[in-house]
């Protein structure tokens, strides 16, 4: 278990905790400021669900909040029935909101576009018109490999309308990656884009999709391409049953497609995450109860209202981007903005320079990126007018106090409440965190579970440790933003969730997240990272064996075993120990065909920070691996026990090559 922060510990054994309270100011104003809310879940436990579900629009009424008859495959607002396009589009225009802005994008270049509620009304109807046209049907899973413009927010919601499942995959993975995802969903439909920019230079994203393409083993029905690069494209010429965006949006130019109504129960999308195995798992999220819970969390966490323009800075491939910058804003009918670039383009003040054009109210944005900002330091942030803010908030791994802190006063001028969100793709949404408009901050510890959000911190044996020991996080009541199983893998649903703390027999069904956790006396937790074998890089979760078996892929490589580093900025880091077959030699040539290789298969985020050649792995008697020794030479720490070790003259070696 890494604690991804060692000065963090330290800071918390020789300081007390230092706490925040948010002003009075903020509380006024707050969607959710009273804490007997809490208790409302406690006492009035499914049916206060019903809160979340209110903030939607539903064509039939559900009778039932929750039915657990078959747990751990939990239904929620099951025969209610209602459309995520309609409740994120056509109800605002419907509420006289037509005019008010939705999407503001920013191009890398400092080109903006800007959506009105009625022109993602009118370009959704048309794609979703063009989807129709094309082939799609309602339960077909189309596959969007997009990077961040809005034509990818607008495609989501086409697919939502008909009730075509879409399945987003990150524009940075590879060409391998997308083959995999679209071969696992058995996805016929595929919506990309020509490129776009990166610090400047145009990327060709299309050449990287056509090259997955070819690695789909079922037919490809059609593929949209969006023209995002204009002049600076690469001058790819589509193929027979590719079709041009614009093109398609122009056929069918005023078209309307009412949005298909939708069982509560049905999946609204699948989203492709890192798992302890070499194949990823395909999380399923269905419409009533994801889109409740987004829209609930939006409102009572990150304290949306629809004048507000709030931007959440991840990207929309990943689970915080569609929960966070589609589906919650858009449902609440908040002006949500979109970026297409990096932080530091072209100069280290991008993002302050953006909350100020657009007066941003409510920033999101991740860990890796505070302690990027930090490290930039502070005269950044300080050329720029921030005063428009209220509320902060991050995401994707723990904050160190000190990274909190410094959030706090040079983004928040030490006025916006700081919200620390623990949640998982799995989750759909926020779990653990505080209330801004209720509850104390401590810097470092994400917060109590949320209302409603049943999360403990137990013992291997399933027993509720005592305050400060660690201990694993576990859900013990379902809620209504859960995954509701993996894609086309009951079994797997069940093994991977589901087995370490249930008792079936008795029909009790405990979630575990994998996350190693601390609590203190007022029920505030600390995530302490992951207890399996997938690492939290920049945020982003990658299986270990996923690596592996890119590195083992490429020619010469006998073994490989890969293990996060501390670091400064990523918070972990990928270190790949490697042993050659016989006849390669570990030279800077093969170092670089092993990165190619990962790049290749999974993409440039799981680059290894460093390749380590060594004759052979610690490995104890029974031949296992042990990842722990290799973690600790990785952070260059005192090295633990290696008594067990059947070669425990190996560990020096490979301590030696590390620090060379
Ligand atoms: C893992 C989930 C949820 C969107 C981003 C990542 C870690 C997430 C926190 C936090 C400490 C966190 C956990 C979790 N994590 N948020 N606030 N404090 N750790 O989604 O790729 O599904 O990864 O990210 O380890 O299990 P994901």
């Amino acid at each position: 278990m890494s604690d991804g922060d060692g000065d963090g510990e330290l800071e918390a054994r020789l300081v007390e905790q230092e706490t925040f309270e948010p002003s009075e100011e903020f509380v006024e104003q707050a969607n959710v400021s009273d804490e007997s809310i809490y208790e409302e879940f406690e006492e009035n436990w499914p049916n206060a669900w019903t809160r979340a579900a209110d903030l939607l629009d539903w064509d039939t009424e559900y009778s039932e909040v929750l039915d657990d008859s078959e747990g751990p495959f939990y239904e929620w607002f099951a025969d209610g029935t209602l459309n995520a396009s309609y409740n994120c589009v056509d109800r605002h225009v419907e509420n006289g909101d037509k005019n008010r802005v939705a999407i503001k994008w920013e191009g890398e270049h400092g080109d903006t576009r800007t959506y009105t509620y009625q022109d993602l009304y009118r370009e959704v109807n048309e794609f979703a018109a063009g989807l129709r046209d094309l082939g799609v049907e309602e339960d077909d899973v189309v596959t969007l490999y997009m990077p961040m413009v809005p034509e990818l927010p607008i495609a989501m919601l086409a697919c939502a309308r008909i009730g075509a499942p879409h399945s987003v995959v990150f524009a940075g993975f590879s060409a391998d990656a997308l083959a995999t995802r679209m071969n696992s969903a058995d996805s016929r439909y595929l919506v990309t884009c020509d490129g776009y920019y990166r610090r400047g230079d145009p990327l060709d994203h299309l050449a990287k999709a056509n090259e997955g393409l070819d690695g789909v083993d079922h037919g490809i029905d059609a593929t949209v391409v969006v023209d995002r690069l204009g002049d600076d494209g690469f001058g790819h010429d589509l193929k027979g049953n590719q079709h041009d965006w614009d093109d398609l949006l122009a056929d069918h130019q005023g078209d309307r497609v009412d949005p298909v109504e939708r069982d509560a129960e049905d999946m609204l999308f699948l989203m492709y995450t890192s798992g302890t195995t070499g194949e990823p798992k395909g999380v399923k999220h269905t419409t009533g109860g994801y889109l409740a819970y987004t829209a609930w969390t939006s409102h009572s966490v990150l304290d949306l209202k629809p004048e507000d323009t709030y931007w959440c800075s991840a990207d929309i491939g990943w689970i915080t981007g569609h929960s966070y910058i589609v589906y919650g804003p858009l449902a609440l009918g908040t002006t949500t903005v979109m970026y297409e670039g990096t932080p530091d383009y072209p100069e280290r003040d991008r993002l302050w320079e953006i909350v100020e054009k657009y007066a941003v109210d409510v920033f999101y944005t991740a860990p890796t990126a505070i302690r990027a900002f930090m490290k930039w330091g502070s005269r950044f942030p300080e050329e720029h007018d921030l005063s428009s803010l209220r509320l902060l908030g991050t995401v994707g791994e723990p904050i160190n106090p000190r990274a909190w802190k410094w959030y706090y006063k040079h983004i928040g001028d030490e006025e916006c409440p700081v919200v620390d969100t623990w949640w998982q793709t799995e989750t759909g949404g926020m779990m653990v965190t505080t209330l801004p408009g209720v509850g104390t901050m401590k810097p470092g510890s994400a917060g109590p579970p949320l209302p409603g959000i049943d999360a403990k911190v137990v013992d291997t044996a399933g027993e509720e440790v005592d305050a400060g020991r660690a201990g694993y996080l576990t859900v013990d009541k379902p809620w209504p933003g859960m995954l509701r199983t993996l894609y086309n893998n009951d079994e797997r649903f069940i093994e991977e969730y589901w087995s370490e703390y249930s008792d079936p027999d008795a029909d009790e069904w405990v979630y575990f997240p994998e996350d190693g956790a601390k609590i203190d006396d007022d029920g505030y937790i600390t995530i302490l990272g992951r207890v399996d074998d997938v690492l939290n890089v920049s945020g982003h979760r990658l299986g270990t064996m996923e690596i592996e078996s890119a590195i083992v892929g490429v020619e010469g490589v006998a073994e490989a075993a890969v293990v996060g580093g501390d670091h400064e900025v990523k918070g972990e880091a990928v270190y790949a120990y490697v042993i050659l077959e016989d006849g390669y030699e570990g030279t800077d040539e093969m170092s670089d065909r092993i990165v190619a290789g990962v790049e290749d298969a999974i993409g440039p985020i799981a680059r290894p920070e460093q390749v380590i050649f060594t004759p052979e792995l610690p490995k104890t008697r029974s031949g296992k691996i042990m990842r722990r020794l290799l973690e600790e030479i990785a952070n260059d720490e005192e090295l633990g026990d290696t008594t067990t070790l059947r070669n425990p003259e190996i560990v020096e070696e490979i301590q030696r090559k590390v620090q060379e």
